[in-house]
């Protein structure tokens, strides 16, 4: 599969196969995540990778109740290190978000690419799962991603057009 095929064909996937992950497809789909670019080259983040039930069980919980997260073998939960990231991009913000969002985003594509679903999740509460996994305070918690073999074969979901989305020359 070549990238913009994958790109093309990913889709959030909400069932999973009890199928385990193989060991080095979870070191690969961790080592896109670990080639990712970085402001400065800080490379701030954590991926915790949870394997335990009832670990991701809670982590379920702890996301609105999104039971499908634990559904796969494998939960993926992206920090961000702001004490070592770049602490001013443009002038206003620190960096480990958007560095974190970029690996997270490259693990995707890998695990896609490998038969892999995967489904950004951001409705969580940063404490409960903070208090969960043992995430010191100055880590956020960016996302959380389930990771398996979809049960499902989800339709496309709408984008708006490139005219909306792009400009030339100017902000218009
Ligand atoms: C920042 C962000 C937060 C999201 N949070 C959730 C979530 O909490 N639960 C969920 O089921 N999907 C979540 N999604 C997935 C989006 O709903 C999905 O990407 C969007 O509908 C487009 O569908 P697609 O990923 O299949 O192309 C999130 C996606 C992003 C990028």
């Amino acid at each position: 599969m070549d990238l913009m095929e994958a790109i093309r064909t990913r889709r959030s996937i909400r069932t999973y196969k009890p199928t385990p992950i193989p060991e080095d497809a979870l070191k690969e789909v961790l080592n896109a995540a670990r080639l990712a670019p970085s402001a400065d080259n800080a490379q701030p983040w954590k991926m915790v990778v949870v394997r335990d039930e009832q670990t991701k069980l809670k982590l379920a919980a702890a996301s609105n109740g999104q039971k499908f997260i634990a559904q796969a073998p494998v939960v993926v939960v992206a920090c961000g290190l702001a004490g070592e990231a770049y602490p001013s991009v443009g002038g206003y913000m620190s960096s480990e978000v958007i560095d974190v969002s970029i690996a997270l985003d490259h693990l995707i594509l890998a695990a896609h690419e490998r038969g892999l679903g995967t489904c950004w999740i951001a409705a969580f509460k940063e404490e409960k799962v903070r208090a969960l996994l043992g995430i010191p305070e100055d880590v956020k918690v960016v996302a959380l991603t389930p990771l398996g073999y979809p049960d499902e074969n989800p339709e496309r979901t709408p984008r708006k057009n490139i005219e909306e989305l792009v400009s030339f020359d100017r902000y218009e």
